[in-house]
C-alpha cells in the first residue's frame, strides 16, 4: 500500500519531485486554490506559463517541467460547484495513475478544495489509495508510486479523517486482494488463514489442522466451524452445497467487541464467500462460470469492514459470519431435487443448483438470529444475476424489513460512494417459491430474480429481526474486484455511532 502522510504547508520544499496543484475552471479560465496560488505565487510563476489550452476543466492535465521542484502537474477540477467528493475521489484517483505512468516514485500535493475539511482531505486520501491500487501478486509492475504528501494547514486537525482514509484505502485493498486471488488459491481454508493472518491473527493453530479453533486477540474473537462442527451445529445447506468439491467447506466467524460499546445487542454481518461458482451438477456456461471466483465478494466485505472496524477502535459491537463453500459439480455434488433440512427446521427443495447463495445464506442467517438476537443483521452477497441486469454495475440491490434501517443504509450509500438501491421485498414472490414437498423451494419465478432470492433470505430471519440484504452481484466486479461493500459498511457505522 502506498505510504501517505500529511505535511504543514510551511515545510513544503522546493526540492519535492512532482507538485500537483489543482485548478478549478471559471468562464474558461483556470484558477487555483488559495494554498496553490500561494505557492504559485512563491515559485514566481505566472498562471501564463500554463499550456493555453488548459482550463481546469474535470479531468485535464498538464505537465511543465522546471529545474524546482523538477516538475508540476496541473489538474483540472471543473466547476467548483459540481465538484462533490465523489469527483475528487475520482480526480485523486487519476492523478495517481497519470503520476505512476511517469514513473515518478512520489509526489506532494495540495487538497484539492478551498478548504481543509475532514471530508475533503478523507476524499482526496481514499481517491489516492484507491487509484492506486493495484493486484501485483503475480505480475511486478515497472513503475510504483511509494509515496504521497499531502500539503494542508494544520494537520491535527485533519488527522481523524485522514486516518479513516488510511483505514478504508486498506481494508478495501484488502478485500480486492481476496476477491482478485485465484479461485484455486482462495479455497474455503484458505480463506480462513488469508482472513486471520491478514486480520493480523495468529493463526497457527488454525493451520496445524485443530478441527476447532478458538484464537484470541485482543480485539476480534475468532471461531472457525470445519465440516464436524457445521453437522453438530445443524447447518446442513452450508454441508450440502460444500458437498461436490473436496475443498470443504467452513464457516468463519468473527466477533468484535470492545469494552466499551454502546449497543446492547450486537450487529451481525454475514457475507456469502462461494469461492468458486461453477453452478454446481446445474453448471453455468462457460461464459458465465468465468469470472465466478468473484462469488466471495460478499464474504470478504464483512472481513474488511470489521478490519476497518477494528482497527478505528468504533465503540461497537459486532459480529460477523462467513460461510465459505465451492460449488463444483462432481459425483458426490448435491443434487436438483433434494430435501435437505435446514439449520432452523425448515425443508428446503433444491429447485436448482446454481442458487447456492441463498441456501448457505439461509443457515447462517438462522444462526446469526439465534445465536445472538441482533439489534440488526445486514447481509451482503453476490447473489443473483437477476440484480445485475435489473441496476447494472454501479448499483447494489438494497432489502430490507425495517424502514428506518433501510434509509440509514442509503444515507451510508450516498456518502460513501458504494452506491445503493432499494428494490421491493414482496411476500407475493413467496408463492412460487413453495414446494410440494418441503416447506421452500430456492427457485421461484423466472421473473424478479433478485426479489425470489431476497424474499427467499427473509424465511430465514423472520419479520421481527431487523435486517437488510445487499445484492452486491453488479457492483462487486468491473474488470477486476473493486472491494465493494466495505466502504458502505464502514459508513454505515459511522454514522450510526453520530446517532442520538
Ligand atoms: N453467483 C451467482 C450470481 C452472480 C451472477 C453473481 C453474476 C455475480 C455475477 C449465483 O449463485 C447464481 O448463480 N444465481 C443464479 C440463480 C438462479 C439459478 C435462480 C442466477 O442469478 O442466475
Ligand atoms: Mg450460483
Ligand atoms: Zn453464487
Amino acid at each position: 500500500m502506498v505510504k501517505q502522510t500529511l505535511k504543514p504547508i510551511e515545510n513544503w520544499q522546493e526540492e519535492e519531485e512532482l507538485l500537483v496543484l489543482g485548478f478549478f475552471e471559471k468562464d474558461g479560465k483556470p484558477f487555483g486554490s488559495e494554498l496553490g496560488n500561494e505557492i504559485f505565487a512563491n515559485l514566481a510563476y505566472g498562471l501564463s506559463n500554463l499550456r493555453g489550452d488548459f482550463q481546469g476543466k474535470f479531468g485535464q492535465k498538464s505537465l511543465s517541467y522546471r529545474i524546482k521542484p523538477k516538475r508540476i502537474l496541473f489538474v483540472g477540477l471543473g466547476e467548483e460547484e459540481k465538484f462533490t467528493p465523489e469527483k475528487h475521489k475520482e480526480i485523486a484517483g487519476q492523478v495517481g495513475c497519470c503520476v505512476r505512468d511517469l514513473g515518478v516514485k512520489s509526489f506532494t500535493t495540495e487538497v484539492f478544495a478551498n478548504s481543509f475539511e475532514p471530508q475533503r482531505v478523507k476524499a482526496q486520501v481514499e481517491g489516492h489509495g484507491l487509484g492506486l491500487y493495484r493486484f501485483d501478486a503475480y505480475k511486478k509492475f515497472a513503475h510504483q508510486v511509494e509515496e504521497i504528501k499531502i500539503l494542508v494547514d494544520f494537520p491535527d486537525r485533519v488527522k481523524e479523517a485522514f486516518n479513516q482514509g488510511l483505514t478504508l484505502v486498506e481494508a478495501v485493498s484488502f478485500v480486492r486482494d481476496l476477491v482478485n486471488e485465484p479461485a484455486s488459491a482462495m479455497t474455503p481454508e484458505k480463506l480462513v488463514s488469508f482472513a486471520l493472518s491478514l486480520l493480523k491473527l495468529n493463526c497457527s493453530s488454525v493451520q496445524s489442522g485443530a478441527k476447532f479453533s478458538l484464537l484470541g486477540n485482543e480485539k476480534i474473537r475468532v471461531k472457525i466451524f470445519r465440516k464436524p462442527e457445521l453437522r453438530a451445529q445443524k447447518m446442513n445447506l452450508i454441508l450440502a452445497v460444500g458437498d461436490g468439491s473436496k475443498n470443504e467447506p467452513r464457516l468463519i466467524e468473527l466477533e468484535y467487541k470492545p469494552r466499551v460499546h454502546q449497543n446492547e445487542k450486537p450487529y451481525v454481518l454475514v457475507g456469502k464467500a462461494v469461492c468458486f461458482d461453477a453452478g454446481g451438477l446445474q453448471i453455468k456456461t462457460a461464459d458465465s462460470m468465468k469470472d465466478m471466483k468473484i462469488d466471495m465478494a460478499g464474504g470478504a466485505a464483512v472481513l474488511g469492514a470489521i478490519k476497518a472496524i477494528a482497527s478505528l477502535n468504533l465503540p461497537l459491537w459486532i459480529v460477523g459470519l462467513v460461510p465459505a463453500v465451492e460449488n463444483i459439480p462432481s459425483g458426490s455434488s448435491y443434487k436438483p431435487g433434494d430435501i435437505i433440512k435446514s439449520r432452523s427446521g425448515k425443508t428446503i427443495e433444491i429447485g436448482h443448483t446454481d442458487a447456492e447463495g441463498r441456501l448457505i445464506l439461509f443457515d447462517a442467517l438462522s444462526c446469526a438470529k439465534e445465536k445472538y438476537s441482533p439489534y440488526l443483521i445486514v447481509d451482503i452477497a453476490t447473489l443473483t444475476s437477476a440484480c445485475m441486469v435489473a441496476l447494472g454495475k454501479h448499483y447494489a440491490g438494497l432489502f430490507g424489513n425495517s424502514r428506518e434501517f433501510l434509509e440509514k443504509m442509503k444515507i451510508a450509500g450516498q456518502e460513501s460512494g458504494d452506491k445503493v438501491w432499494e428494490l421491493p421485498l414482496d411476500e407475493k414472490f413467496l408463492k412460487d417459491m413453495e414446494s410440494k414437498v418441503a416447506d421452500l423451494k430456492n427457485t421461484g419465478s423466472p421473473f424478479g430474480g433478485a426479489i425470489n432470492a431476497a424474499c427467499f433470505l427473509q424465511e430465514a430471519v423472520g419479520k421481527e429481526q431487523s435486517w437488510l440484504h445487499l445484492d452486491i452481484a453488479g457492483p462487486a466486479f468491473q474488470d477486476e474486484a473493486t472491494g465493494f461493500g466495505t466502504r458502505l459498511l464502514l459508513q454505515f457505522f459511522l454514522n450510526e455511532l453520530k446517532r442520538d
